[in-house]
This record gives C-alpha cells, structure tokens and sequence, in this order.
C-alpha cells in the first residue's frame, strides 16, 4: 500500500493511474478505523481498479472546539488496519495546508435546503466544513467512484448534491450502514463508550427496528411519544433528537402520503458521546 504524505506525491500518483487509465475508487475517512469503514474499501474494490482512501481529521466540520480534542487519533494502527485489509492501494494523508492553503476555514455551500434539516440544525457550518473538504479531496484524488456510509445519510444526500451543483463527474454511492452484533451502528466515537455503554446502546437499533415495525399502522404522532418515552426511562441517555423524514428532502413529516419514501433518524447521547442512526422505512 502507498502511503502518500501530501498533495504533491498524491498527484504525481493520480498521475500515473490515470496515464494507465485506471478507474478510481475512493473513501475518504477522518481515521479511528473499524469494520464500518472496511465495508465502504470492499464496495470500492468490486467496481474499481484502484481503491484510494484517505485520513485527515477536518477541523472546519466541527462546531465543537471538545469534540474535534477528543476524536480519537491513531495513525499507526489505522495504517495497519489498512495494511492488512489487503483491499485498499494507497492512503493519502494530507496536511492541513494540503487542504486549507490559505485559511483553515469552510466555503459557503447551498445544497437546497438539505443543509438546514437534523445535523444542520444541530451542528451549525458542519455541512459547510463537510462540503468544504471533500469537494476539495475529490479535486486532488480525481475519482470515478466515492463511497460514503448511510449512517451520515444526510452527509450522503449532501455530498451528492455538491457533486451534482459542482458538476463534478463522480458517482457517490451508498453503503449500508455497518452495525456490531448488538446491532449498534459503527462508529469512530464508539471507541470512546464503555463496554457496558455499547452494550447499553443497542436500545436505539432496537427501538428503529421497532418503528420500521409500527410505522406501517401507527401515526407518526404515536411513534414519537412512543420512541421519547422509551428514552426518557434510560439512565446515561438523552435523546436529542428522533423524527421520520422525507427520505428525499429529508423534511420532517407529521403524516404520512403514499408513494413517498420515508426514513427515521436519531440521535442519542450516552455518557457525553453522540451517537447517531437511521433506517429506512417501507
Ligand atoms: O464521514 C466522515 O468521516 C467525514 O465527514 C468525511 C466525509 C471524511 C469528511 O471529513
């Protein structure tokens, strides 16, 4: 596996490959790597020649001066990760200035509206540090394909359409969100939960299993107070926030109209660490 320290030598690389005209697949990362991250190389390395991915933990995305101290960082071990995966052909590891070379701060972005939903409206200028990089990342690296998972559904739907207002040629996909045997989804900020804490936290995999289950019969009214008074009785949790939304707009919605796709969303607290999930509804 390469290992590409800045932006010259990820160029010279790019370069090359696309002199012998290989199709590129890449999956950017802010690093912490786990099995969520390895199913995103696995997708990339069905339909490309090359899978690129990269590791840089981007400052303008976090609204939170704690959160961005505390993501947990660990070069060496995600370059054996890497290594031994087997499924990735190089890593790029960019400095700040490979991607900020003037000011450490985000472009404006208007992606129609998706940015002011859930996350938006949580973490304000996320989406903007979100757009910021990759838009910037998919200018150095040049790929055919880009992988993100649907545990950041909303990143997903965003940087879809930053490609498509770029008008950068560049297929972003999808891959399913990868979850632990107790079905909570993988995360980078899992590392920072107890045992018992990951273990306690299968409650919201359960409970979006449970309204796929009643949104076929109940109100979305009834699943709310149903899903807050499941978390009003956990100790170590507060639920920040559950809504089912317009699986396009990514609008909440209060009813439900035919021929519309629909996806829950939550977001959790436990012991300080913010985890977040989804899951479509039929
Ligand atoms: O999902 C992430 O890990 C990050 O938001 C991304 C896409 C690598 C941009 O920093």
């Amino acid at each position: 596996m390469e290992v590409l320290k800045n932006k010259k030598t990820l160029q010279d690389f790019i370069e090359r490959q696309k002199e012998m005209g290989k199709k590129i697949g890449f999956a950017p990362t802010m690093g912490a790597l786990h099995d969520g991250h390895l199913s995103l190389y696995e997708a990339a390395r069905k339909e490309n020649d090359l899978v690129i991915s990269s590791i840089f933990v981007n400052p303008t995305q976090f609204n939170n001066a704690e959160d961005l101290e505390k993501y947990p960082r660990d070069l060496n071990r995600d370059l054996s990760i890497l290594e031994n995966s087997g499924l990735v052909d190089a890593v790029y590891l960019p400095e700040v200035e490979d991607i900020y070379p003037e000011k450490t701060e985000s472009q404006h972005y208007n992606y129609d509206g998706l940015e002011n939903e859930m996350e938006g409206k949580s973490r304000p200028g996320h989406f903007d540090g979100v757009g910021t990089v990759v838009e910037e990342l998919f200018r150095q690296v040049k790929p055919d394909n880009a992988y993100f998972g649907e545990k950041d559904f909303q990143q997903l739907m965003i940087i879809k359409k930053m490609v498509e207002k770029k008008q950068l040629r560049i297929n972003i996909k999808g891959v399913d969100i990868f979850r632990a045997k107790n079905g909570l989804a993988l995360s980078s900020r899992n590392q920072r939960l107890t045992e018992q804490r990951r273990d306690d936290s299968k409650i919201i995999f359960e409970t979006l299993i449970r309204v796929k289950d009643e949104f076929k019969d109940k109100s979305v009214s009834e699943i709310k107070e149903r899903v807050n008074e499941i978390f009003s009785n956990q100790e170590n949790m507060e639920l920040e926030y559950f809504l089912i939304a317009d699986e396009n707009t990514l609008k909440e919605i209060s009813i439900k109209e035919n021929g519309k796709s629909y996806r829950a969303f939550i977001v959790v607290n436990v012991d300080g660490v913010r985890l977040i999930d989804n899951m479509h509804l039929d």
